[in-house]
């Protein structure tokens, strides 16, 4: 029988214990960018959800949601915008800071990248917490700008990552791990 894509790309996330430190799970998309199949039926699932939708900018975060979000922006024709780490980019920025474990992050836009009004699609390659995404849909709601969705490839659903997101902020996920 065929492969979903749901399948294609959940057998393609290679697993790695005990990384970034002993306990933790690591989830790994590099294994999936290496199967085109892999990394175009996530493409694809994204362009056929989205497209048609008055999709103004796709928002990716550092790392792995630039790698996701930028084919996506392309096929829907509208403007990539990334969300960095703090002081890799180079011109006026606002940003948006949020907890972690121990202590905090921070990630940043450019000023002006999105405009108030814009109806606006966050990716990126996983939901764990959700401290990420949760900035990411404050970062937006700043600028006055509409999120229309938050779109990952893995969710994590024990870390409950999405109830920290706002109500408007609807959460799409393609393949969830435990
Ligand atoms: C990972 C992942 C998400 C974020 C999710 O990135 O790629 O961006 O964590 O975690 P959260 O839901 O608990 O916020 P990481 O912080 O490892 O940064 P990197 O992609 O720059 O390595």
């Amino acid at each position: 029988a065929e492969r979903s894509r749901e399948q294609v790309i959940a057998e393609s996330i290679r697993e790695i214990p005990d990384f970034p430190k002993p306990g933790i799970q690591f989830y790994d998309i590099t294994t999936t960018l290496l199967d085109p199949a892999a990394f175009k039926a996530c493409v694809d699932l994204l362009v056929e959800r989205y497209q048609g939708k008055n999709i103004d900018a796709v928002a990716g975060f550092e790392a792995r949601g630039l790698i996701f979000g930028a084919p996506l922006a392309l096929a829907l024709g509208c403007a990539f915008v990334p969300l960095r780490k703090p002081k890799k980019l180079p011109g006026e920025t606002i940003g948006e800071e949020y907890e972690l474990e121990y202590g905090s992050d921070r990630i940043e836009m450019h000023v002006g990248a999105v405009k108030e009004k814009q109806r606006v699609l966050l990716v990126d390659d996983l939901i764990a917490t959700g401290g990420t995404m949760a900035a990411g849909a404050r970062l937006m709601d700043r600028v006055g700008a509409e999120v229309v969705e938050a779109a990952v490839v893995i969710e994590l659903p024990d870390l409950k990552g999405r109830e920290k997101l706002p109500s408007n902020c609807p959460l799409f996920v393609m393949v969830q791990k435990a």
